[in-house]
């Protein structure tokens, strides 16, 4: 049976965690393919709101086994911790969530230089979330990082502990003058740790690729979105992993032949957290208005999210990197009042028009958008249940993406409840 994998198209918060929830009713396992608890994935329903960080949206469904794989960078602490919630809510974990033993560690030293160094950054910091996902990834790949297997033996993790703190103390004090961390405090934390993520820690790659020879469907959530790509994105005001379609291959080994859906999570709108150019970005009533009705802040740190009109040389060029074969438009209630939906079908450049989404930050930062406008709608969206009753300008908006992006809209949701969305069939116009 199939991959399919659930991205967001444009710079994290398109509103995964929902579709993702939605999906997984009909599906086997959920698997988390990069990032770590810089996400934040709400999900919504009996008027509850739950935030996940690292546990996949699936695990509220008793039939969905949950993976975080060997792509995600993982904060003992905050996995823990999101256990022991999930618990709590009634929802029992056991034998229904595998974490993967090469999966990455995030440690104290990793957000404490980050911190340092987003300090020192000053006005060019990245905005980061503060969770140490950059500097775990260096570690990863500077091949000094310490994995979920190293948890289960106390000895070799004491070894690498010391020796990982020694360094980062001597990095912390002599370059970024700032204070040093107990290494004793931190190994004797830690080595404790090892009962706890004992019953979860697997070889996730060869659950997934023998499920999946079991005839299982397995949905891959991506987190952030693929305008944060540490390649494809807006770098270096990126996040430091593979959101896009190649990260679920290497995230969690399943082979590229094995996923036979992309769908791209595209919100009516656009938004973006932390620093780094947004060409579309309204510093006016019209962006406040989005922020307030569109609840726009972010769901890890609580900071307020840039919004602005969406952008379609943006969203053309992460289909084109994702090659997604449907797409789920979320937060479409959001506009509903509004007289006038704005898009951005090109950018405007040194005097001269392109469509080609920019690499160059320089660049980036100082293209004009070119708009087209489109007619708002005032009704109310929630009497709708199927396309054909919505609204006929909000089915022009959403013919208009659809027919602009070349891919079809099988999702369309309106509200944070499970309720509140549209399922559009494949002969349907939308
Ligand atoms: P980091 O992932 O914490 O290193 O942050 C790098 C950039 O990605 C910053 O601009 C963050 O605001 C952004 N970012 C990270 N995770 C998310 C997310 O889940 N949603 C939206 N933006 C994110």
């Amino acid at each position: 049976m199939p991959v399919t994998v659930v991205i967001g198209s444009q710079w994290g918060d398109e509103g995964k965690g929902k579709i993702v929830d939605l999906l997984s009713e009909d599906l086997d396992i959920v698997a988390r393919y990069q990032g770590g608890a810089n996400a934040g994935h709400t999900i919504c329903w009996d008027d509850k709101e739950f935030v996940l960080h690292l546990v996949p949206s699936g695990i509220f469904h008793d039939n969905t086994t949950c993976v975080i794989g060997n792509g995600v960078v993982i904060d003992p602490a905050a996995v823990i911790e999101e256990i022991k919630t999930i618990e709590e809510l009634g929802y029992s974990v056991e034998g229904r969530l595998h974490i993967s033993h090469n999966a990455h560690l995030i440690m104290p030293y990793h957000k404490a230089v980050e911190q340092a160094r987003e300090r020192l950054r000053d006005a060019d910091a990245i905005g980061t979330t503060g969770r140490g996902i950059g500097p775990a990834y260096m570690d990863k790949f500077a091949r000094t990082g310490i994995r979920m297997v190293d948890l289960l033996d106390r000895d070799t993790l004491r070894k690498k502990l010391k020796q990982a703190i020694e360094e980062k103390n001597t990095l912390l004090k002599s370059v970024y003058g700032a204070d040093e961390l107990d290494v004793d405090a931190i190994v004797e934390e830690y080595v404790e740790f090892d009962k706890m993520v004992d019953p979860y820690v697997t070889d996730t790659t060869q659950y997934l690729n023998r499920a999946l020879a079991d005839g299982k469907h397995v949905l891959a959530e991506g987190a952030q979105g693929s305008l944060l790509d540490v390649d494809f994105g807006t770098y270096p005001y990126v996040t430091s992993s593979h959101p896009t379609v190649g990260g679920c291959c290497t995230g969690l080994g399943v082979p590229p032949t094995a996923v036979n859906r992309v769908i791209g999570i595209v919100k009516a709108y656009s938004t973006r957290v932390g620093n780094g150019p947004f060409p579309t970005e309204l510093n006016d009533d019209a962006g406040e208005r989005l922020r307030k009705v569109g609840h726009e802040f972010g769901a890890t740190t609580g900071r307020p999210r840039r919004c602005g009109w969406l952008d379609l040389v943006a969203l053309r060029y992460t289909t084109q990197v994702n090659g997604f074969t449907e797409l789920a438009v979320t937060k479409l209630d959001v506009l509903t009042g509004m007289d006038e939906i704005k898009v951005c079908t090109r950018y405007r450049y040194n005097g001269k028009e392109t469509g080609r989404f920019p690499s160059e930050t320089q660049t980036l930062e100082r293209v004009e958008p070119i708009y087209e406008s489109l007619p708002g709608w005032s009704e109310n969206l929630q009497e709708a249940s199927t396309f054909e009753e919505l609204p006929a300008n909000a089915q022009s908006y959403l013919e208009y993406l659809q027919q602009k992006l070349n891919v079809r809209i099988s999702l369309i949701s309106m509200g944070p409840k499970r309720s509140q969305t549209i399922a559009v069939p494949p002969q349907v116009a939308a």
